[in-house]
């Protein structure tokens, strides 16, 4: 019988070998956490739709942001760029004033700072380096932002239970 252990090692380790064979389109750096997500950072500043149709250009979308570690990951790279606020996609320009996911994934997780969300629609969804806080705003600002996009080579789908 293998021991429970070396099968655990084994799988680790093709699951990093995998991990760090993903591949990033040209300017997108591969996520910390996730082979399957590369993020693109501009520091050149648009309104939101601009940014939103930059990132769709670029085969992906203004990020979505679905837990603590990837807003952390993009506070820091949004501080590391100077900027005070950056776009993600997310914006509740609709009649029910609902926030939304540029990419359509589920608004599963959120970082409201205080007073936030504040019952405006159309707003558009900043991320601040000070609080690492999502605030709603005036969707024509110029802002830096996040793209989401696809490796140009997967990782590992997923690492088994327990294997980081
Ligand atoms: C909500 O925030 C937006 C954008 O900052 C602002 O224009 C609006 O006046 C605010 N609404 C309320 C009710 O505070």
């Amino acid at each position: 019988m293998i021991p429970k252990l070396f099968v655990f090692v084994l799988a680790a380790l093709f699951c990093n070998a995998f991990a760090s064979d993903a591949e990033c389109p040209q300017g997108a750096v591969l996520s910390p956490f996730d082979p399957n997500i590369c993020y693109m950072v501009s520091s050149n500043a648009l309104d939101y739709y601009s940014a939103a149709d930059f990132c769709e250009q670029a085969e992906g979308h203004l990020t979505s942001v679905h837990n603590a570690f990837e807003n952390s990951y993009l506070r820091g790279a949004a501080s590391s760029i100077g900027a005070d606020t950056v776009w993600i996609g997310g914006s509740n320009n609709n009649a029910k004033g609902i926030w939304k996911w540029e990419d359509s994934s589920a608004f599963d997780w959120t970082d409201w700072g205080p007073g936030q969300p504040n019952g405006t629609a159309g707003l558009c969804l900043s991320v601040s380096t000070h609080d690492g806080f999502w605030y709603g705003e005036k969707c024509a600002q110029a802002k830096p932002f996040f793209c989401k996009v696809n490796p140009t080579k997967r990782g590992l789908a997923s690492c088994p239970n327990g294997v980081q």
